[in-house]
């Protein structure tokens, strides 16, 4: 097992420009990524582009365009939002890479080297939208595909097939003897009835050049590129094995790298739409290279908008950038890290997303953070008195709560279990009324434990909060005159903050909108 926490994302088609889901996904990833990060752990992640098969190659035709300058151009726009959403990204890969292209050859040839793909003619119906043979089992009960399909129309054709049924026995074993392979429970569970009530089919792993020709070459038959999904699930080793990963060069016999990191095998968060490439194709694919299993498989749920689905053609879509030109990016972070449970479906409202902004952030968090400092600017001329341990009890109980959370893929339950000591806090305002005490000499003591608690609180949110909204435990720390980035999960520890430290000034983290106008 390699020490380095390795998680990737799913790799987009660019046959268009990023939305709401793509963006949830990253961001969920990274705060992944970042919690895992801030725990001590190495992590390595990895995003990217899918960029070949019929999507990009009918979505660049359109624009009248060369495919790959087609791709060039929209990898600008897709790498620009990776930076806008705070990723802490390792590598991005792009499936025209030749680092890439190498491996997706190396893996083809080795299996066919091998016997592993058969030849054969199919004779049925294909959907070009999705790239897929269809059956008489597919259709509704009125005889039509679904609509997902677009245009089904019938084909025949020979091509290279990589036989499945074999090994759908030992993968159901594995995911019965593996719980934690497939989360949440429910999608497991899902892999698992489609495993035990179906039969595998063949899968077509081939197109002929003269249909498709947007693609990897077979390195065994010329005519022929490879199957869109073949090539792009391929990306989560085919980086390893560019790094010199010594568990993937070894197998697929590629040169190694002195002192490489071993990175392999991964965590795959992954949208609920594609889990049977994931949860059965590709483990599949890696048993029969020789090649350990993923650790593990998170599948995400979808986000609609005014509880209709996405659509470019009707207009209903949310455009990640123009959100985070108006309310930043740590807002937009939140938001979709707080409204969803891992695995659940979300419905995106702007009127909800305001509500949340309001509430938890500005009048949360963001007062929460505002007055404790203005308090110490006030009455103490932003000196930090002498530790005290009001809180102390609450916030251990929340860092705690937090952690397992995130320890657990529980992103939305970890900002719960921290909010608790938001709430928690600004309630101590209330109760204490620091305000009343600064007017009376005698509470001069007091005054001094309440203060310390509620800045050693920030402090402590700032370091809990890093991984979902970085920007803003930055400039907490900030505002508390701290040199160091509230970036490592041990500093949650009560009492970081000394007496006599001096803090700035506060800025507000989270502006008030006003909500009235329509
Ligand atoms: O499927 N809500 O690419 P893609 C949440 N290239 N997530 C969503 C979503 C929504 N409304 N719409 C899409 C592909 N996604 C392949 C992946 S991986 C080896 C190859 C998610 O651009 C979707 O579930 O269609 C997927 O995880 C990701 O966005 C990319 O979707
Ligand atoms: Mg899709």
């Amino acid at each position: 097992m390699s020490e380095t926490f390795y998680i990737t994302t799913a790799i987009d088609y660019v046959n268009g420009a990023p939305h709401l889901g793509h963006a949830y996904e990253k961001v969920i990833t990274d705060v992944i990524a970042r919690s895992r990060r801030s725990l001590g752990r190495e992590v390595f992640f990895l995003t990217g582009l899918d960029e070949h098969g019929q999507k990009v190659q009918q979505a660049a035709a359109a624009e009248g365009r060369d495919p790959q300058a087609y791709c060039d151009d929209l990898a600008v726009a897709w790498k620009a939002m990776a930076a806008r959403l705070d990723l802490t990204h390792d590598d991005f890969i792009r499936t025209t890479e030749e680092r890439h292209r190498s491996t997706v050859q190396t893996l083809l040839a080795k299996l066919h080297r091998e016997g592993r793909f058969t030849t054969g003619t199919y004779e049925g119906w294909y959907s070009y939208k999705e790239e897929t043979f269809l059956t008489e089992k597919d259709r509704l009960p009125d005889g039509t595909f679904p609509a997902v399909y677009g245009d089904v129309t019938p084909l025949t054709e020979r091509n290279y097939f990589f036989p499945l049924r074999e090994h759908q026995e030992w993968l159901i074993q594995h995911l019965e003897d593996h719980p934690e392979f497939i989360q949440p429970d429910f999608r497991r569970n899902e892999v698992l009835g489609f495993l035990r009530s179906e039969t595998l089919e063949d899968l077509c792993i081939s197109r002929p050049k003269s249909r498709l020709s947007w693609g990897i070459t077979l390195p065994f038959d010329t005519d022929y590129v490879t199957y869109v999904w073949f090539d792009a699930l391929t990306n989560y080793i085919s980086v390893p094995a560019a790094r010199g990963d010594p568990g993937i060069t070894g197998i697929l016999g590629l040169p190694g790298i002195a002192g490489a990191p071993s990175l392999w095998p991964a965590v795959h968060v992954i949208g609920k739409d594609i889990l049977k490439f994931h949860a059965v194709y590709w483990p599949i694919m890696l048993r029969v290279a020789g090649i350990p299993l993923p650790r593990q498989i998170l599948a995400h749920g979808w986000w609609q908008k005014d509880g209709q689905k996405l659509s470019k053609s009707t207009g209903n879509v949310v455009d990640p950038m123009a959100v985070i030109d108006e309310w930043g990016v740590d807002a937009f972070r939140y938001y979709v890290t707080r409204e969803l449970d891992l695995g659940a479906d979300g419905n995106w409202t702007d009127a909800g997303f305001a509500a949340r902004y309001q509430a938890e952030l500005a009048n949360g968090l963001g007062n929460l953070v505002n007055r404790s400092l203005k308090m110490l600017v006030s009455y103490r001329a932003g000196r930090v008195p002498r530790p005290s341990g009001d809180l102390q009890a609450e916030a251990r109980a929340a860092v705690q709560a937090t952690r397992e959370a995130y320890d657990g893929f529980r992103l939305q339950g970890a900002l719960q279990a921290t909010w608790e000591l938001v709430t928690r806090a600004n309630k101590f305002v209330e109760e204490t009324a620091p305000f009343k005490m600064a007017k009376d000499p005698a509470k001069a003591a007091r005054l001094d434990e309440v203060l310390y608690a509620l800045v050693e609180t920030c402090r402590i949110l700032a370091v809990m909060l890093w991984p979902v909204i970085p920007g803003t435990s930055a400039r907490i720390y900030q505002q508390l005159g701290l040199e160091t980035a509230p970036d490592r999960w041990v500093s949650t520890e009560w009492g970081g903050l000394a007496e006599g430290h001096a803090v700035r000034e506060p800025q507000a983290l989270f502006p008030r909108k006003d909500l009235a106008k329509p």
